[in-house]
């Protein structure tokens, strides 16, 4: 039986990652090591909980004694890195959380590996990134897995550190590993801090729509269970020490996303057309905003057969029914810690 950990799982991407291998693969076991932060929610991960290759470990990747403790009692063939502070407005609000989280983490992951694989044969270390690590596009062009990197938040730089730690111990210490960086996802069980849930959440409540500066800044938008699909595809057949870019070849900008939902979500609650885009409120711009990220994604799909499944309005529709369909999720997850955080960040503008 392959014994995997995959950290971060109970965050957005990870808990559809793990549901995607424990359903999947009944002869890996499969340990999801998570330190249950803000973002963190072992609800996302019910239906399989009971499952017999399955455990859940309560830590944290920055505390080095209890990673090797854990990587020494379990004899891990695996890591799939996913734990990590993912948002950009906290990365400028708290960088420091980011660089302990990010780079230390993963860096006491990576040593965890070293120090217990003797035998390097049919390891991986998997390191899940961004695109953001890349910098910010002009209006033309695509990022590829040659762009150099140039990251410009605090939470891509702590992702950039991150990846070149991973490259690092592949080519210092022939660590097997590969690396995936991947463009903004969607879907279900995503935090209400980030774009798309937030947007739905407030148009629900009738709440003022934030959009930062203009609204013309472009990201492209990947249906999380694809994403989840592609790690799948690299982590079985992806080369060692490659990196993979994962994106949708979906751009939009900002603004289009806000009016796109508006309109659907005036339907879907009965609602006069027109009556929540009187809801759009332009705030004042992300300090550092990154205008344009575009993933080429070529090589994955040339070289390893993955493409996106789902065409973005139907991933729009379903991730839409999924939180009006799970309005407790989202209030649990909003009230107490995160409610004061919430507060502050919206009362300042
Ligand atoms: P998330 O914030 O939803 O989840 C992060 C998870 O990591 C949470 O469950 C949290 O409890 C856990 N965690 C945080 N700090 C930890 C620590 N010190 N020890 C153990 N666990 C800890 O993030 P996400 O959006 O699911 O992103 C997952 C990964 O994918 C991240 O590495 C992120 O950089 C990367 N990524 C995200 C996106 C995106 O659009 N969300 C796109 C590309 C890459
Ligand atoms: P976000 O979901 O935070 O992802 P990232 O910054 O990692 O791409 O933001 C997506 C885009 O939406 C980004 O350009 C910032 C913008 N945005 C808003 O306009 N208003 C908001 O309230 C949020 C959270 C984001």
């Amino acid at each position: 039986m392959k014994k995997i950990l995959i950290t971060g799982g109970a965050g957005f991407i990870g808990s559809h990652l793990v549901r995607l291998f424990v359903n999947k693969y009944p002869d890996y076991f499969i340990t999801n090591l998570d330190a249950l932060t803000y973002a963190g929610n072992l609800e996302n991960l019910t239906d399989i909980e009971n499952s017999p290759n399955y455990t859940f470990v309560k830590g944290d990747i920055t505390d080095e004694s209890f990673v090797e403790t854990l990587f020494e009692e379990n004899k891990f063939d695996a890591v799939i890195h996913l734990a990590a502070e993912s948002h950009v407005d906290r990365s400028i609000l708290d960088p420091m959380s980011f660089v302990k989280t990010n780079v230390l983490g993963t860096g006491v992951l990576l040593n965890a590996a070293k120090k217990n694989w003797t035998n390097l044969s049919n390891k991986l270390f998997y390191h899940v990134s961004t695109d953001e690590v890349y910098g910010s596009l002009g209006e033309v062009g695509f990022f590829t897995e040659t762009t150099p990197y140039d990251p410009r938040s605090p939470y891509s730089a702590s992702k950039a550190a991150s990846d070149h730690l991973v490259r690092a111990y592949h080519h210092t210490y022939n660590l097997p590993v590969v690396v995936s960086n991947c463009s903004n996802n969607y879907g279900s069980h995503q935090f209400p801090e980030k774009l798309l849930p937030l947007m739905i959440n407030n148009i629900v409540h009738s709440k003022p729509l934030p959009v930062y500066g203009k609204g013309e800044n472009v990201r492209d938008w990947l249906w999380v269970e694809d994403h989840a699909r592609a790690i799948d595809v690299i982590f079985h057949k992806g080369i060692i020490g490659e990196t993979y870019n994962i994106g949708g070849f979906n751009e939009w900008k900002n603004i289009d996303i806000v009016h796109l939902l508006c309109r659907i979500m005036d339907k879907k609650l009965n609602r006069a057309e027109g009556e929540s885009e009187k809801l759009i409120t332009y705030v004042k711009d992300r300090a550092g905003h990154d205008k344009r990220y575009a993933i080429d994604a070529t090589k994955l799909e040339n070289e390893l057969g993955w493409s996106p499944s789902l065409q973005f309005e139907e991933g729009l529709d379903k991730t839409i029914e999924w939180y009006l369909a799970n309005e407790t999720w989202v209030s649990r997850i909003t009230s107490g810690s995160y409610k004061q955080y919430y507060d502050q960040q919206y009362s300042k503008r």
